[in-house]
């Protein structure tokens, strides 16, 4: 065995699972885009922004993460905002990225659908030709609106669908329950795509059986609550349907005291399908990479254990078996040569 396990973390080959786009954005990134687009921000500097970035709760942080997205606007923005992440995931090992993106927050303001979707696909498509780092794009719903305008979203969407993989549900989970969606989840499904929902953050474990009994999701994006009901957890093992956990989202937010309190251990324990990502890196204090190490410390967690988190990321991916095998095999061949 040689060099140092954040030296292992480094070089896994990992995929990334639930990673907000517009939580990419950084300060410096925030002011030059605002210089760009003739926005006033209501900030004196990059350093006073950053300085914001203390958070009492999920609310506290989305009040701050969608007032940093109006600088966002053109098709070049979001070309920018997507490239810069995935320069610094592909240096995090990342070989596959499954990425959220929130259209209402933008297309209320006026930004075209095009402008977000073609500004994205062009960086995946981008780092996929000389990275070959792959990737799948989600349209999220804002579930503190109303199902309407969701169900509006979803079809402004439908001239971009050879683009988006899926559907999911972010934004303030307390007080929405996932069945406020099931009627546009269900319509998402029949026109082809595939549904997760972030459950189990702040909102309780009922949530998340509600997201899989009622919009049918295929993962739960956080889930970290569902430890407070046993038959949910053997549930959650039998199925293996995968949990996409956040360690230092769940500790920016408050979800979890601190880390060596959080649930991770235990539903790895009970063979739950858990996977390891950075939900919104520019808030929450690094990339994936730091998340890795996060809870191989707080855990004293092993190269096999890492090892097995990776492999789960693949697992629990929207590639196609043979990508899957061929990035587990990778996995394996790393931790094999130690
Ligand atoms: N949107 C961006 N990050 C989120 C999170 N952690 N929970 C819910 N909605 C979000
Ligand atoms: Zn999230």
């Amino acid at each position: 065995m040689s060099g140092t396990i954040e030296h292992f973390i480094d070089g896994l080959p990992k995929a990334e699972l639930h990673l907000h786009i517009e939580g990419t954005l950084e300060p410096e990134m925030v002011f030059a885009l605002a210089e760009r687009n003739g926005l006033k921000l209501p900030y004196a500097s990059i350093e006073a922004l950053r300085a914001a970035y203390r958070f009492k709760d999920l609310q506290d942080f989305l009040n701050l993460y969608y007032q940093a997205a109006q600088v966002l606007v053109t098709e070049r923005d979001f070309f920018d905002l997507t490239r810069a992440y995935l320069a610094r995931a592909a240096a995090d090992g990342v070989r596959h990225a499954e990425i959220f993106f929130d259209p209402q927050t933008h297309t209320k303001r006026g930004v075209p659908m095009a402008a977000v979707v073609d500004g994205i696909v062009a960086a995946l498509a981008e780092a996929e030709r000389e990275r070959g780092l792959t990737s799948r794009l989600i349209l999220c719903f804002l579930r503190d609106l109303d199902a309407a305008d969701a169900m509006a979203t979803l079809d402004a969407a439908l001239p971009f669908r050879r683009h988006i993989a899926g559907v999911g549900l972010d934004s303030a989970e307390a007080g929405n329950p996932p069945a406020k969606f099931a009627e546009v989840f269900q319509r998402a499904r029949a026109l082809g795509f595939k549904g997760v929902a972030h459950a189990g953050e702040e909102g309780p474990a009922a949530y998340v059986t509600a997201a899989l009994d009622d919009l049918g999701a295929l993962r739960i994006d956080h889930g970290v609550r569902s430890i407070d009901d046993a038959a949910l957890v053997e549930r959650l093992a039998r199925s293996q349907v995968p949990l996409t956990v956040c360690p230092l989202s769940n500790q920016y937010l408050r979800v979890t005291p601190d880390l060596s309190r959080h649930p991770l251990r235990e539903l790895m324990a009970a063979g739950v399908l858990v996977t390891i990502n950075s939900d919104d890196p520019a808030y929450f204090g690094g990339y994936v990479n730091a998340n890795y190490r996060a809870v191989q410390k707080a855990f004293d967690l092993s190269r096999a254990e890492l090892a097995g988190l990776a492999r789960a990321s693949f697992a629990a991916s929207w590639l196609d078996a043979g990508a899957k095998a061929k990035r587990i095999a990778e996995v394996e061949a790393y931790a094999a040569a130690g």
